[in-house]
């Protein structure tokens, strides 16, 4: 594998400032202490300012644990002495219609929100409520004003099902609900509703708030209260002073898959988080203020809080929001949009590129996006071939290209070419260098360092601002999954590699997770999905290479005796998983299986179901129980290609 890797090639781009790699490593040596984090956090605005950069019981952190804060304070007040009248965000909607918000106009809707929120439901600090909204303007001010009254909130992708969500609410023990009745996607009106009222059921909630992007399609029922109701007689000039949290008080909780059992919610502090955001915009995104910024994320997942939120929002940036997909109505929308706001700063992911590049250039030639300076990537490996498209077709050979390597648990970008602090020469498909403050290694299993060019577990060696609290209501959990595997580090279940000049390149997951488009999704969840169907006795789900998924699950079924397969159950079991979990889980295929190969302890190896289906050898079948296990599973495979002609 590290043999493959183009390790030779290095970019350097025109009119930019490059560094040799010795230069970068030496400066980044003096940045690995505690106190640096404290001298980035003076670049921020404090109530109280901290003079404690670092303390706490491994690995429950505190940082900057006696100074206060507030997000909503950082991201709007601060700004309405010179930025009131800049725009905040271009907002463009699926059907054409485009909203443009000022940060004065953000402020006054936040106060609005804050001010209906504290009095009329009695929401306080420490509460926390969930979030369940589309890609419009009125998310980011609900996450905003929540964060102005100490509340915690809690984002679900509204792609996610109605059980996900209400898994999602019970576990954080949210109070309340905001929604929306739906938005559009591929021109079709896709309303929430049901799903809200499935998830209310399971996890009755106190009310809950609905924004109207599509208008007249919510039918109001108990313990909803539409946005234009709740905010009629809260006046525009009402003022909220925002409440000052302890540096560690926790901003949101972020559920995300992990290899084992339920999604895990993340908690991310206000002090650390806020810190890492602003200090990553200026090395990573190079943000200036004329600069016009285009993440193209979704904000239920983790780059959508960190990169569109509250780090654009804390430097006062021009944003831009789409509501549409990539490639709907045709695939130079996007490029369009860029042309039409002159973005400078563009952060997507691989998949989207790979995506677009698959109907040619004749859709991004089209455009003048001369505009674009600098161009990013980010949640999955990028290859090279994508990474050259990305180069030339849309920075025009004028853009620095990275693809910056970070998780959920992370908050914040941690190793990543670095345009506004020091630049090394580009390399095709690389992630480059951990961040200043941030120290990386790449180790064996037995825990000493992995040598150059050799694949190895990505481990983060010491506690960094942003990283989590903990998982909700499970400390146990948090030290077991992050910081045992080796001790006093991150464990961060990535595989990656060191070339022969330190640059890191992260391969992908190491465990039971896998990366679908971009989006995280644990094993075990899709196969406990896929068992609630009642034919269904034994599941297994493995990742399988995808073109421009990066990688797609496809499932391996034992069905309960009395159930013969069938291309009608395969249909069903998926749809199971379309209902329980959300519709990027589905798998590509379902193949039914009498038994599934697994060790003589149990387990089941999921190494040769991926091996079968590729065709690879199946390696060390030593621990193997039962050999007709693999040589059935080959067969139903035969099978159902033949089937699929
Ligand atoms: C996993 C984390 C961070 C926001 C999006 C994903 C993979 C992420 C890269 C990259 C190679 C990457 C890793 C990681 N990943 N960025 N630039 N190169 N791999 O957040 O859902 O928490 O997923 O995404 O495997 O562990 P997430």
């Amino acid at each position: 594998m590290a043999t493959a890797l183009p390790f030779e090639e290095y970019v350097k781009v025109d009119g930019w400032k490059f560094v040799p790699p010795e230069e970068y490593l030496k400066e980044h040596a003096k940045t690995l202490t505690p106190e640096f984090w404290l001298s980035e956090a003076r670049k921020i605005d404090w109530y109280e300012d901290p003079t404690v950069a670092l303390e706490g019981d491994h690995p429950f952190y505190r940082w900057f644990s006696n100074g206060k804060l507030n997000m909503s304070y950082l991201t709007l007040d601060r700004h309405m002495e010179n930025r009131k009248h800049k725009v905040a965000l271009f907002w463009l909607g699926e059907d054409g219609s485009e909203r443009v918000l000022t940060y004065g106009q953000y402020h006054r809707l936040v106060n609005r929100l804050a001010y209906a929120f504290s009095t009329k439901w009695g929401i306080k600090k420490g509460d926390r409520v969930a979030i369940y909204m589309p890609m419009i303007p009125e998310l980011p001010a609900v996450m905003l004003a929540l964060a102005r009254i100490g509340a915690i909130f809690s984002v679900v992708f509204s792609g996610f099902s109605a059980n996900a969500l209400a898994e999602r609410i019970k576990d954080s023990g949210a109070r309340y609900l905001i929604t929306a009745d739906g938005s559009y996607r591929r021109g079709k009106r896709i309303s929430l509703q049901e799903n809200v009222r499935r998830a209310t059921q399971m996890a009755p909630v106190e009310g809950i708030l609905v924004f109207e992007r599509l208008k007249r399609v919510w039918i109001k029922t108990e313990g909803d209260i539409l946005a234009d109701e709740f905010l009629k007689e809260v006046p525009h000039s009402v003022y909220v002073e925002p409440v000052a949290v302890e540096s560690h008080h926790p901003l949101f909780i972020l559920y995300t898959s992990g290899t084992t059992g339920k999604p895990k919610g993340i908690i991310h502090d206000t002090g650390g988080y806020a810190v890492l955001l602003n200090s990553t915009m200026d090395w990573v995104f190079d943000a200036k203020e004329e600069d016009v910024y285009w993440c193209a994320a979704d904000i239920g997942w983790i780059t959508g809080h960190s990169y569109i939120v509250f780090g654009p929002f804390m430097k006062g940036l021009t944003s831009v929001m789409y509501e549409g997909v990539p490639n709907w109505p045709d695939p130079g929308i996007w490029w369009s949009i860029v042309e039409r706001y002159g973005v400078s700063i563009f952060y997507t992911s691989p998949t989207a590129i790979r995506l677009l590049m698959r109907y040619g250039d004749e859709y991004v030639l089209k455009y003048d996006l001369s505009s674009l300076r600098i161009l990013h990537s980010v949640g999955e490996p990028i290859n090279p071939e994508a990474w050259w498209w990305y180069y030339k077709k849309v920075g025009r050979e004028r853009c620095p290209v990275g693809s910056t390597w970070w998780m959920t648990e992370t908050g914040g970008v941690m190793i990543s070419h670095t345009p506004g602090w020091k630049l090394v020469p580009l390399k095709p498909g690389t992630n480059g260098y951990p961040i200043p403050g941030v120290s990386v290694s790449v180790l064996r299993p037995d825990g000493s360092e992995a040598s150059e060019g050799e694949r190895g577990y990505l481990v983060i060696n010491s506690p960094w601002p942003g990283m989590p609290l903990s998982i909700w209501g499970d400390d146990e959990r948090y030290l077991k999954t992050y910081w045992e595997r080796f001790p006093q580090r991150f464990y961060t279940g990535d595989y990656a590699i060191r070339d022969g000049d330190s640059y890191v390149w992260v391969l992908g997951r190491a465990d039971e997770v896998m990366n679908v488009a971009g989006h995280r999704l644990g094993t075990y969840e899709i196969e406990s999905a896929i068992v609630e169907h009642e034919a269904v006795s034994e599941a297994a789900v493995v990742g399988i290479p995808d073109e421009v998924k990066g990688e797609v699950p496809v499932a391996f079924v034992v069905l309960k005796v009395g159930y013969e397969p069938s291309e009608e159950l395969a249909k069903e079991i998926k749809n199971t998983v379309r209902e329980i979990l959300s519709p990027i889980a589905v798998p590509k295929d379902v193949v039914f299986v009498s038994k599934l190969p697994k060790t003589r302890s149990g387990k089941i190896m999921r190494r040769l179901l991926r091996a079968v289906f590729l065709g690879a050898p199946l390696g060390d079948v030593t621990t193997l129980e039962d050999e007709a296990s693999v040589e059935e599973v080959k067969r139903a495979y035969e099978h159902l290609k033949g089937e699929l002609g």
